[in-house]
């Protein structure tokens, strides 16, 4: 069977659309994916095409790729199937749009936009256009994330009831980051809510929401959250949340199934202090059987244990390793794939509404701890010179 092929045009020269290129150039067949293969053939830089070509050839990228020195002249190029954005998330929206609006099918990175107004802006855009549009959360493409899953629909754990969640670094903030870098400048949407608290919040949500039946899935009936503010920017740099689902999983039982779960994220604390994993676990998906307890970091875990109740079963450790030495970007991307031959608009393991709802708790977050964007990059008026 030939593998059906995706054309990427990549919009941004940063850190993770390195990392993401790296992926997309292995072989697909090193991890199981003979139906679908990957070319990029397009690679943007808002600053200059030079920085589009050095690109190109870091990352060792074909010579017949097109480099561009504008993100116009990508979303132009007839030769895309697909871009995929990878700017800091103040310029999500107006990035996106611009690729929805010239007819182009678009994998953003997280956090999918600022605010959940602009999510759903892009998603009716998408829609209206018929087009392919997915936030690029590539956890929840792994199979380890797959498998845990399965594992709670399945009853592994019994009812879950509670998830304890954090993904925090424990960074020296003024000396590492500054003022200026994404992380903390809040002209860029900085914080760690948006940029760590995200991935807290997917293991909340893949756990107690998605795995549930879509027409079963409820958003959370409370929320509440603490935020500390970084002295030298405003944007936060620890965020606390708690949250209640009306119902539990995978019974969706009222009563008395209510899930409860607690999201951290922290830039001066770490989830793994010593880097070496004495900390375990940073994720706790605790149900009336047993326990998960997955090891960070949470946004790309290599090991989960499942820890039976006394007499329910046996302690078992599973090992999900990384294949061809990659980061584990290219999952999401054969999603993506998938989805285009499919004919599909939005992916199944995280459809619009997931991200619109996910986005909603984090405006009630920042809501309840007090932390505003500029109101140009929290804006839904398209385009806004940003
Ligand atoms: N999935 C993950 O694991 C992961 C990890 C890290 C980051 N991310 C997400 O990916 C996005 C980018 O993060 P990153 O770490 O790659 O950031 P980065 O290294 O700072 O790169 C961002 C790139 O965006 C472009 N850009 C366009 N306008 C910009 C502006 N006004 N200021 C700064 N850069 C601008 C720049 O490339 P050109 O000007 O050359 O186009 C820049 O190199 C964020 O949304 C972040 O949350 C995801």
């Amino acid at each position: 069977m030939t593998p059906y092929n995706v054309r990427w045009g990549i919009m941004a020269t940063g850190g993770i659309a390195d990392a993401f290129v790296r992926d997309l150039l292995k072989d697909p067949n090193l991890r199981d994916a003979s139906d679908v293969s990957h070319i990029i053939v397009a690679v943007a830089s808002s600053s200059s095409s030079t920085r589009a070509e050095k690109f190109i050839s870091d990352t060792g990228i074909s010579t017949t790729c097109a480099a561009y020195g504008s993100y116009k002249e990508l979303v132009a190029d007839a030769n895309v199937d697909v871009v995929y954005v990878a700017t800091p998330h103040s310029h999500h929206f107006q990035n996106v749009m611009l690729a929805l609006e010239a007819g182009k099918n678009v994998l953003c990175e997280k956090a999918f936009t600022v605010n959940a107004a602009q999510a759903k802006m892009l998603c009716e855009t998408a829609q209206k256009k018929k087009l392919f549009l997915m936030e690029a959360v590539w956890t929840r493409y792994f199979p380890l994330s797959v498998q845990i899953r399965d594992l709670i629909r399945n009853g592994a754990i019994g009812e879950v009831l509670r998830v304890i969640s954090d993904n925090s670094f424990g960074d020296p903030v003024e000396d590492k980051w500054g003022t200026e870098h994404r992380m903390v400048n809040k002209d860029l949407a900085g914080g760690c809510l948006l940029d760590l608290g995200i991935y807290s919040l997917t293991w909340v949500f893949q756990t107690l929401y998605h795995t549930l039946p879509q027409d079963q899935r409820k958003p959370p009936s409370a929320i509440s959250a603490h935020m500390a503010l970084y002295h030298l920017t405003g944007a936060d740099e620890a965020t606390t949340i708690l949250l209640s689902f009306p119902t539990s999983t995978p019974s969706n039982l009222p009563h008395p199934g209510q899930s409860q779960a607690v999201a951290m994220t922290h830039l001066r604390v770490s989830t793994d202090p010593d880097e070496s994993n004495s900390a375990r676990p940073a994720i706790r998906i605790q149900g009336t059987k047993g326990e998960i307890q997955i090891d960070g970091p949470a946004f790309r875990p290599e090991r989960y244990r499942i820890i039976p109740k006394k007499g329910e079963g046996d302690f078992k450790e599973v090992e999900c390793p990384f294949p061809a030495g990659g980061r584990g970007m290219f999952w999401e991307a054969d999603e993506v794939a998938r989805c285009l031959r499919d004919g599909k608009l939005e992916s199944e393991t995280l459809p619009w509404e997931e991200s619109i709802v996910i986005m909603e708790v984090m405006d009630e977050v920042r809501r309840q701890g007090g932390l505003t964007y500029p109101e140009k990059i929290e804006s839904t008026v398209y385009p806004t010179e940003i």
